[in-house]
């Protein structure tokens, strides 16, 4: 079986969140070629909105670049919001974006299977696209829970384990990389198919949602943006970044390049 790099700790504490322009770009790239499914940022304020109040203590587990974060400070207004990431330099970036916004929230450096926080501190929490990090999500979890108080709530979200696999192809069909179809799931440890069962290992689910996403790339460059910030591709590096566009336009079919992936969200509470 060929290595995943979403459960490479060097690479997830190294090079892929070591500042936030890779996943800034890849989140471009697969929000312009969006062209069915809502915002995931939306779906998770409005489910968290229906069972929390504005006197809440709101976490974000596994922030990012504090994109869900800064939703939650806007809509919800909570009495504290604390995001939380095992990386300094998106933290760096949430900071900015809250004090630019004028949300309230704070930020922590922590690794999520050790949160350092209190029992029962917590009325509420998010952990957005970002368990499928963890080879023991259901540990992030029983974290999560410990650290809600009894009857708070968590909204869990990822994604199909086949998510944007039409793609895989192009790159090996490009001759870039001929392993790519052959590679793991970037979300192999966390993925719609087992939310339900590893969130109800410590939570009491409420509801899951599956949402169909479908992503229409309608020009090579477009597709580049996507394939070279994506970590399961090994491209190579001759190709990258200048070429990888003139490459793609002389060896693959013409555009438009379709995905689909499928975005689950579990909405839960602590026993
Ligand atoms: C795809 S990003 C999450 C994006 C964000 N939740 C959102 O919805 O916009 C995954 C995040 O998980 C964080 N992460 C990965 N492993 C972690 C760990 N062990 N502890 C804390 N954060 C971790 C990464 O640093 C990265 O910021």
């Amino acid at each position: 079986m060929l290595p995943n790099p979403f459960l490479d700790p060097t690479l997830v504490h190294g090079d892929l969140y070591r500042t936030g322009d890779r996943l800034a770009e890849r989140t471009r790239a697969l929000r312009d070629a969006k062209v069915a499914g809502r915002d995931a940022t939306a779906v998770i304020t409005d489910l968290l909105a229906q069972r929390t109040s504005p006197d809440a203590m709101v976490l974000d587990i596994g922030c990012g670049r504090g994109t869900t974060t800064l939703r939650i400070a806007a809509r919800l207004r909570p009495r504290r919001l604390v995001a939380v990431d095992a990386s300094v330099a998106l933290l760096d970036i949430v900071r900015t974006r809250l004090a630019e916004a004028g949300g309230n929230g704070s930020v922590v450096a922590a690794d999520f299977h050790r949160l350092p926080m209190p029992d029962a501190v917590a009325d509420a929490a998010v952990a957005a696209f970002c368990l499928y990090h963890s080879t023991t999500p259901a540990a992030v979890i029983a974290e999560i829970a410990r650290c809600l108080r009894p009857g708070g709530s968590a909204v869990l979200a990822t994604k199909s384990l086949d998510s944007y696999a039409e793609l895989d192809q192009l790159p090996q069909l490009a001759g870039i990389d001929r392993d790519a179809t052959r590679r793991p799931s970037l979300y192999e440890s966390f993925h719609s198919a087992n939310l339900l069962d590893i969130a109800g290992t410590h939570l009491t689910v409420l509801d899951v949602l599956h949402e169909d996403h479908v992503f229409e790339f309608a020009d090579v460059a477009h597709l580049a943006r996507y394939l070279a910030t994506t970590p399961k591709y090994r491209l190579d590096p001759d190709c990258l970044p200048d070429n990888l566009a003139a490459i793609l336009r002389q060896r693959l079919p013409a555009p438009p390049y379709l995905a689909r992936s499928t975005v689950s969200y579990a909405l839960a509470e602590r026993p």
